[in-house]
């Protein structure tokens, strides 16, 4: 008897969780020691607990600002805070983890210094969007892993790499429902929470960015600020039939351009000259997703993953998404 012919009550119900995905990648590569598996499932415990909290958010009265700034000048919410803390308790006892960087701390916290049992580094932003929450709006978080460099002095300078050497990257959206989205650089696979079992399943093992799609995401009222080549973009997609939708919140906005093609974009402005967009743990996960399903992403006319970081909450501008939408962005940036 085949396996399919012993569950008739099943049908094709979805059971292949996060957990049961990690194990099956880990055991095709034979000289895996489990520990990077073991990072990625504090990444997805960490987020349940996050979803579970912004959903409780107005009941348990920690919506609104905490009255404390970060590292960027930027107000704290609570949630920011509780998200953070939560990643942290989460990451910051798995073995395997050297290093952890949050846009909320101004410094990464060293775990260990001993590389050999500690090849990575987890670098996140914890709640992306996160005044989005006061009007129950899409919030996220975001994060980026990399390999342990022990050679770097002082130690803290290990997190400055390229996003080209992110070994995977992905984000977790707080909508409706609460999606993860995940690459380890074999293409994208998309899980959704089921929140009766309390497990994230797989509903897409190949995600795929549509080629082109005349949608773009823009924070338009600043376009006088914007410099010549985006105006020039906006003044050409407004006479070409495009579509305008901005959440606010990247990846909000950057799930909805992987879903449905177009382009997202965040250029300088004058308050923000260098963009706004932190490229460690923004800019570079969402680029290495948006390359791995098949789009684009660059920072001005680079490529964002080969963007050399100087600061670990420097700064960059993005244009990312379908292919062909970043190429006319482009062509009007030359
Ligand atoms: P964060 O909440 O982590 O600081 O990020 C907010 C970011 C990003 O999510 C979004 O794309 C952008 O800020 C929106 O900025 P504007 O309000 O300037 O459009
Ligand atoms: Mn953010
Ligand atoms: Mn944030």
């Amino acid at each position: 008897m085949k396996l399919e012919d012993a569950l008739p009550q099943l049908g094709q119900e979805n059971l292949l969780s996060i957990q049961s995905y990690l194990l099956a990648e880990e055991d095709k590569h034979p000289h895996a020691t489990g520990r990077f598996t073991w990072i990625l499932s504090a990444i997805s415990l960490a987020t349940k607990y996050i979803a579970a909290r912004c959903r409780r958010a107005r009941i348990e009265d920690v919506l609104g600002a905490m009255g404390s700034e970060n590292v960027q000048g930027e107000e704290q919410q609570k949630l920011d805070v509780i998200a953070n803390e939560t990643l942290l308790a989460c990451l910051g006892k798995r073995a395997g983890l050297a290093i952890v960087a949050s846009e909320e701390n101004e410094e990464p916290l060293i775990l260990s210094c001993d590389g050999q049992e500690r090849p990575y580094i987890a670098l996140f932003d914890p709640l992306d969007g996160s005044s989005n929450l006061d009007t129950c709006g899409g919030v996220g978080t975001i994060f980026s892993i990399l390999h342990h460099d022990r050679r770097a002095d002082p130690i803290e300078n290990a997190v400055r790499q390229k996003g080209v050497n992110q070994i995977a990257a992905g984000y977790v959206l707080y909508g409706p429902s609460t999606v993860l989205v995940l690459t380890t650089g074999r293409g994208v696979q998309m899980f959704v929470l089921d929140p009766s079992i309390g497990s994230f399943l797989l509903v897409d093992a190949d995600v795929r960015i549509p080629q082109a799609n005349k949608s773009y995401s823009i924070n338009e009222a600043y376009t006088n600020s914007f410099p010549e080549g985006y105006r020039k973009y906006l003044s050409w997609a407004h006479d070409n039939g495009y579509s305008s939708r901005y959440a606010g919140a990247m990846v909000a906005d950057v799930h909805r351009i992987l879903m449905k093609g177009g382009v997202f974009l965040y250029p300088p402005t004058e308050k923000a000259p260098n963009g706004k967009l932190r490229l460690m743990y923004e800019a570079n996960p969402m680029a290495m997703i948006i390359e791995q399903a098949g789009g684009k992403a660059y920072s001005g006319t680079m490529r964002t993953m080969e963007v050399e970081p100087e600061a670990l909450h420097q700064r960059t501008s993005v244009v990312l998404g379908s292919s062909d939408e970043v190429d006319i962005v482009l062509s009007n940036l030359a």
